[in-house]
């Protein structure tokens, strides 16, 4: 990084600056109090824009209250953020500044190379490798698990059914029965709460290695006979026969289910197509189809990215950033993640990566030299 001024007679401790999110659905913030209260024990300081925590209901004075001081914190060392920023947003910083945060570098229209051009050192939380090591700062994953949490409750609101089983005066109701299609972060998390709400869980994935995982959350494996494990734990795409064979293997095993979650994805890849439009057509009506790959194309058929739509009687949901809409506790992990990357990036209160870092190097998308 650019050396500032004071740096240059002897290192001064980085400031750290904590942004407003400017995306109008997004309630995150990038650090809490306690994370920020964290920082400034180590010798940082930390800025806050004002109102920068108050969507997440953590107002200015928390903040102060940490240790932070309420000003400017665009012009930070390194500017800390939730989501990818915007041409505007990047047009705010300058050579020689660090930015941390969502960059969706496998994006099309990403603004990785405006940073670039800006001088800006960049690292993609998305880019921390998966590795036991890393887990701490896996941002995708703390994320994915409040996605998880929250799809579920969706299908239950959306549901004409009960999900637990009730046995009343006026009658049993059977539980209901809730598929998960692509077990990662988000799909454990979505049998796990469907289990703690009642239903009869059962999960599918290409990953073989998934199966007692998703025992070990009390749900039945849905063993289709079509193994894809991929690099770094995750799935290949299949080949063309494959899916051809999936597709039909899962038209038959979804009619027989209420709620059908999907959370299917290979790494830069369009969304695995799971779920086709024969398949909604043989649910019965009033299912629920909740699908969190819309960002990718979906993994149903059907499915309208952002939208809630009826087909054939089923009800399809595709919820875009669903950790936004629990913003007090998504920013807190958010923040764990946020934090610990920190503490790779900066040594007695100096930014100092050390690029022979896996996880340096590979979150690294821009070095800020043009
Ligand atoms: P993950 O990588 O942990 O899990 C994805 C799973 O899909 C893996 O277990 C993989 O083996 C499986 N998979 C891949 N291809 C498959 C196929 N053809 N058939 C069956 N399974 C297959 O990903 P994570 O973090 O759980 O995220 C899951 C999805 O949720 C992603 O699409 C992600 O973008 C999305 N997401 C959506 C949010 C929202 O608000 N809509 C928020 C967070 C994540």
């Amino acid at each position: 990084m650019t050396q500032t001024s004071a740096e240059a007679a002897g290192p001064a401790a980085a400031t750290v600056g904590v942004v407003r999110e400017s995306g109008a659905d997004e309630r995150r913030v990038a650090l809490v109090p306690k994370a920020v209260a964290t920082l400034v024990k180590t010798g940082l300081s930390v800025v806050v824009e004002s109102g920068a925590g108050e969507r997440a209901l953590l107002p200015d004075a928390l903040y102060e209250e940490a240790g932070a001081t309420i000003g400017d914190a665009w012009a930070a060392d390194v500017v800390v953020k939730v989501a990818p920023p915007s041409a505007e947003e990047v047009a705010r910083l300058r050579s020689g500044q660090t930015l941390v945060g969502f960059l969706a570098p496998r994006d099309a229209d990403n603004q990785i190379a405006a940073l670039r051009e800006a001088g800006v050192q960049a690292f993609a939380v998305e880019a921390i490798p998966r590795i036991s090591r890393a887990q701490v700062m896996d941002a995708l994953s703390s994320q994915a698990n409040v996605a998880g949490y929250k799809a579920v409750l969706l299908a239950a609101w959306e549901s004409t059914r009960f999900f637990p089983m009730l046995t009343t005066a006026a009658g049993t109701v059977k539980p209901a029965t809730v598929l998960v299609l692509g077990v990662g972060v988000a799909g454990l998390q979505a049998l796990a709460t469907a289990k703690r709400l009642g239903a009869r869980t059962t999960g599918y994935d290409v990953r073989p290695e998934v199966a007692d995982q998703v025992r070990s959350v009390g749900a039945q494996w849905l063993d289709l006979g079509i193994e894809a494990a991929g690099e770094g734990g995750y799935a290949r795409e299949l080949s063309e026969e494959e899916r051809a064979q999936q597709q039909k293997e899962l038209e038959r095993a979804i009619t027989g289910f209420d709620v059908v979650i999907t959370t299917a994805l290979v790494p830069g890849r369009p969304a695995p197509r799971l779920v086709t439009a024969a398949a909604v057509e043989g649910m019965k009506p009033g299912s629920v189809v909740v699908d969190l790959a819309g960002e990718t194309g979906g993994n149903c058929e059907l499915t309208e990215p952002g939208r809630t739509v009826v087909k054939h009687g089923v009800t399809i949901s595709s919820p875009l950033n669903l950790p936004a809409t629990m913003p007090e506790h998504a920013s807190e992990l958010y923040s764990k993640n946020v934090t610990s990357l920190l503490d790779l990036l900066i040594t007695d209160g100096v930014l100092a990566p050390d690029f022979d870092d896996e996880v340096v190097a590979a979150s690294c998308v821009t070095r800020g030299e043009n």
